[in-house]
């Protein structure tokens, strides 16, 4: 496999020393006993599981010399590269004896050191912004809890939480009263159990000759989809896009009619609020419209974009969402609630335990409809919701409305910074924006790009380096609240030099 510029080395030391130099990021080594050691953490004395009788100090100590690391990884983003350059593993086989609180904070130094840096200002590559505080802690919580989203009498509170949160965010999305929904872990995994629920909904899991229709720019996980449900790669019909990157919707309407003609049945059409190369926004009503008429299940996948329907000001870069029998969200995405957080919303949500119940003989019977595990394909489930509620209060809805206004000014200013370049720039009214040299083939803007991402690179801007309609692009992706005017400029100037550098002539090899 390539991986292109910008490598990432990784190395696992055999009997790796916690106290190696290592190389950080793109910059000099420093010796790991240098480093300011964590104040609180004790040497002995660490219980393996919570006391149940009183307040252990030791654990007190550990946790806040855990939550000392990662308050100084964050507080040292900005000095860091967003991708470091070198990886060194601890150990990863358990001992013969158990590890000293210090050693354990001393190893998961090492593991943070290599870890991508999201909170730096240049990490504008992905669909992965800085963490929301309030959900740091609530992913804290939710593992020393350990409920288990499984069944009511393993996390009743919990339970409750996620419903009733589910059915406020679906009503907000415009599904109605006695809409809802169900967490999931990634928006793969909502757009497969969506399509699971609609194929169940038309009565066809015995029909291999299904169909689903797509734009040629959905994710992949629609595809993946339809591989895990035992279809073959013709049951994905995609459908060309126009110069926006939005679904045509008459390609759509000659599809289905092709498919009526030839007697073959459609499971459900995907239209995307967000492609994930450009953030386009398919023409939801239309398409919404054409399933009408066909009597088949729209699905829409609004991993990216579903999230603006929450702002009244920018609800309309995604209309219509209503119109859907199911809805992706992913708050992971451009809100920052902590991976994974993803929703799958419905207009009808016991559908879904009328497609994945199977009864749960060894629980006590649910006291609403159906548990938790049995409202998608999760069995045991982390308590995702708990952090996505307290983000949400922690934001309230202007913290919301600013975190998307953000977004959206911070791509506004980078196009105008590139507009005036030769460069064919691909947006939609979201926050990402892609662009590749004008007149290029596919090999010379595959050149240009690897060479154009290590330029940034070296200043410590990390955008990310799609291949779209067949050439390489660079894509940046702009809800990183930690950007600024300063990344922007860099980012135009770096690849305005880049772009000087395609007018000369190469230098022969020697
Ligand atoms: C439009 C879209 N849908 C679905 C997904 C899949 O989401 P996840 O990575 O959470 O599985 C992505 C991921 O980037 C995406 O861009």
């Amino acid at each position: 496999m390539s991986w292109g510029s910008g490598v990432l080395a990784a190395a696992c030391h055999p009997g790796c020393c916690s106290h190696a130099p290592v190389t950080l990021e793109n910059g000099p080594t420093v010796n790991r006993s240098s480093l300011p050691a964590p104040e609180h953490a004790p040497e002995v004395g660490l219980a393996a599981f919570p006391n149940p009788l009183e307040v252990d100090p030791a654990l007190e100590a550990f946790l806040a010399g855990a939550s000392d690391l990662l308050c100084r990884w964050w507080a040292g983003s900005a000095q860091r590269s967003p991708l470091p350059a070198l990886s060194v593993l601890p150990e990863v086989a358990p001992g013969r004896d158990g590890l000293s609180p210090q050693a354990l904070l001393d190893d998961l130094q090492l593991v943070m050191d290599g870890a991508y840096n999201p909170c730096h200002p240049g990490a504008v590559a992905h669909l992965d912004p800085p963490p929301l505080t309030a959900s740091v802690v609530a992913d804290l919580i939710v593992a020393g809890l350990n409920n288990n989203l499984l069944a009511e009498e393993l996390a009743p509170s919990l339970t409750r939480l996620e419903r009733c949160l589910t059915a406020w965010l679906a009503e907000r999305f415009g599904f109605g009263v006695g809409s809802g929904g169900v967490a999931a872990s990634g928006g793969t995994l909502s757009n497969l159990m969506a399509l699971v629920v609609a194929r169940h909904t038309a009565g066809l899991q015995d029909r291999r000759d299904a169909l689903v229709f797509c734009s040629v720019d959905a994710h992949v996980s629609i595809a993946k989809a339809l591989a895990v449900m035992g279809l073959p790669p013709t049951a994905l019909q995609a459908v060309p896009v126009d110069h926006e990157g939005r679904l045509d919707v008459d390609a759509l309407a000659q599809g289905l009619a092709a498919a009526r003609r030839s007697g073959q049945p459609v499971l459900a059409v995907v239209a995307t609020a967000g492609t994930t190369v450009r953030g386009a926004v398919d023409p939801i009503a239309a398409i919404a419209e054409l399933c009408r008429l066909q009597g088949c299940w729209l699905h829409v996948d609004g991993a990216i974009g579903a999230v603006y329907a929450l702002v009244p000001d920018h609800a309309g870069r995604v209309p219509d969402l209503h119109l859907a029998d199911s809805l992706t969200v992913n708050p992971q995405k451009l809100l920052g609630i902590t991976k994974t957080s993803s929703l799958l919303l419905l207009r009808q949500p016991q559908r879904l335990a009328a497609c994945f119940g199977t009864g749960l003989p060894y629980m006590e019977p649910s006291w609403a409809e159906a548990h938790g595990g049995e409202c998608g394909l999760q069995g045991t489930r982390p308590a995702e919701i708990l952090k996505l509620w307290l983000g949400l209060r922690q934001l309230g809805e202007r913290g919301i409305a600013a975190v998307v206004d953000g977004a959206v000014a911070r791509r506004h200013q980078l196009q105008q910074l590139l507009q005036p370049l030769d460069l064919e720039l691909r947006g939609g009214p979201l926050h990402l924006l892609a662009f590749t040299p004008c007149g290029l083939d596919a090999v010379e803007a595959q050149a240009w790009s690897i060479r154009c991402r290590q330029s940034l690179l070296d200043q410590r801007l990390m955008l990310s380096r799609p291949l779209y309609g067949g050439r390489h692009h660079l894509k940046a992706v702009l809800g990183n609240p930690h950007t600024t005017s300063i990344e922007l400029q860099t980012i135009a100037e770096q690849v305005s030099v880049s772009l000087q550098a395609l007018q000369k002539p190469l230098l022969p090899l020697l």
